[in-house]
């Protein structure tokens, strides 16, 4: 019998689904509210104010919630919403706002125009907040967002703390922080922002936000390996040559170019997520899924990451910067010609790495890690190739037997394949290689959540699983350090070395094979 299609449930009246049954979110059940600071700013507009809006739409949001945006730009609270509004309209996966739900959200919207180190506004804030508690019910809970530019987090904290608005201070209530990255820019500065963050934060009410573990595939990284059985067998250096993680893009520096010259790639992208890819890939069991169960593990693998001595950069390491070139087709700019960047400037725009974790599990092991703008395709995948078979019975038949690999595929295909050998039909005995693919979106008839919406509501409910512990980040800026040190130092004669839409450097490839391995084709 065909399911009834109900109108139930959903704010704007749609018909929800049946197949989707049991696959939303559930409705987070304390009411709060979310200030988001830096909500001029483009994460506000594209990313964190349609999540919002799209947890109301699916009704996770609790009934009595308020948002207070927070920003140096001079408006009302009606030219914030209208702004909301228009962003919404924009980048929503929904599409454009519905009534009436967006007049019940934008009445629930406020702004306060302040710097972020003068105590009045932050005083205004805090009435707002008392204000919103009495006449929305919201009960005492608030979430801090720091979407602010990085140099800001420490004042936004000293600030919460001076006017009384610290979890210390609460007399009902919980108080959390969300804090954006980069969480530092070298060991030395996340270190100097965590001992701020620790002044009047505990660490299970600082979330660090890593959108990477936001997103459903890399969340099916711990599904794949601990509700199967057999993969965790192979998944050592018995059976593992080597794993190989990527995350490339086509597009460039987005008008963030002021920003990216002083970071690149290495801290950008390898230090937070490809770095915690590798965690979540490489980690033992842990004992339950709960947050703290998990991390403990991520802490400990990235612990055993061997240091990469500033003697071996030249040898694990490959950088580049991208020229002129095509990207699907079209032309676009070399990277030194992007606005506000330094026209001699030896930024990288591709970074690859190769570490080895030094525990019984993946002694020698190597994770090669690699990312870059302006490459050929967008593609984000974790591949774990297999070692080869120890004894081969099919004499020439079996000359195209390939090693096996099994992918897991993050953006923008998401889901798993596994190439494996098979035997040609016919009557001779011919093998050769196939790919034996799962896809969530045909797998599940859903199309995954962007990130932030997964993320914001698991920080709304205190669920810290996918947000990053302070000792991992240190691990990871322990690990990338050596590398950002002798980069630094060594000049870079060879930039820009990749076309734009290319594979990345030539250097990259040599890294591999001078190790007798090669790149998987981006
Ligand atoms: C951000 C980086 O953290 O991640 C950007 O600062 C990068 O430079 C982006 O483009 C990539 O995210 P995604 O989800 O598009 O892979």
């Amino acid at each position: 019998m065909a399911a009834e299609v109900t109108t139930r449930g959903r704010a704007d009246g749609a018909a929800v689904n049946p197949l989707r049954a049991g696959l939303d979110s559930n409705r987070i059940t304390d009411p709060l509210n979310v200030v988001f600071f830096g909500a001029s700013g483009d994460l506000t507009k594209r990313m964190l104010m349609p999540a919002m809006y799209n947890l109301r739409l699916n009704d996770v949001l609790p009934t009595n919630f308020g948002i207070i945006g927070f920003s140096r730009s001079e408006k009302s609270h009606y030219d914030f919403r209208e702004e909301m509004k228009e962003a919404i309209d924009e980048f929503s996966r929904s599409g454009p706002t519905k009534e009436p739900l967006w007049t019940d959200f934008a009445n629930r919207l406020h702004y306060i125009q302040g710097s972020f180190d003068d105590p009045e506004e932050f005083k205004e804030l805090k009435r707002q907040l008392e204000e919103n508690d009495e006449k929305l019910g919201t009960a005492g809970n608030r979430l801090y967002y720091l979407a602010t530019p990085p140099g800001v987090f420490p004042k936004v904290i000293q600030m919460l703390a001076a006017v009384g608005l610290g979890p210390k201070d609460q007399a009902k209530g919980w108080t959390r922080i969300v804090v954006e990255k980069p969480f530092g820019t070298d060991l030395d500065s996340a270190r100097a922002l965590q001992a701020e963050v620790n002044k009047v934060f505990e660490e299970k009410q600082v979330y660090r936000i890593d959108h990477y573990l936001g997103k459903e595939p890399v969340q099916d990284i711990m599904a794949l390996r601990f509700a199967n059985v057999m993969f965790e067998p192979i998944w050592n250096r018995l059976y593992v040559d080597c794993v190989q993680i990527t995350a490339a893009e086509t597009v460039g520096v987005e008008g963030r170019g002021g920003y990216y010259d002083h970071a690149g790639a290495l801290r950008d992208m390898i230090q937070n997520h490809v770095i915690n890819l590798l965690a979540l890939v490489a980690m033992e069991p842990p004992i339950s899924p709960h947050a703290d169960h998990i991390r403990d593990e991520k802490f400990k693998v990235l612990s055993a990451l061997r240091p990469i001595s500033v003697d071996q950069v030249g040898r694990f390491t490959a950088r580049g910067q991208y020229g002129p070139g095509l990207v699907d087709g079209k032309p676009v700019p070399g990277y030194r010609e992007e606005e506000s960047v330094d026209p001699n400037s030896i930024t990288e725009t591709y970074a690859c790495t190769k570490f080895f974790i030094d525990n019984w599990r993946w002694a020698d092991v190597p994770f090669y890690l690699r990312s870059g703008k302006r490459l050929a395709r967008k593609h984000s995948e974790i591949a774990v190739k297999f070692r080869g078979i120890p004894h081969r019975i099919f004499g020439e038949a079996g000359d195209q037997i390939e090693t096996n690999t099994l992918v897991m595929k993050i953006q923008p295909d998401e889901g798993v394949s596994i190439r494996f050998n098979a035997k040609v039909p016919g009557p001779k005995m011919h093998i050769r290689g196939v790919t034996m693919d799962f896809n969530y979106g045909t797998g599940f008839g859903v199309v995954s959540a962007p990130a932030y919406e997964r993320l914001i509501a698991d920080a709304m409910r205190g669920d810290a699983t996918l947000f990053t512990r302070w000792d991992a980040v240190e691990q990871a800026w322990m690990a990338v350090m050596p590398i950002l040190d002798r980069w630094l130092t060594t000049a870079t004669v060879d930039f820009p070395n990749y076309l734009a839409g290319s594979q990345g450097p030539q250097s990259a490839d040599a890294l591999l094979v001078a190790d007798g391995r090669e790149w998987r084709r981006i």
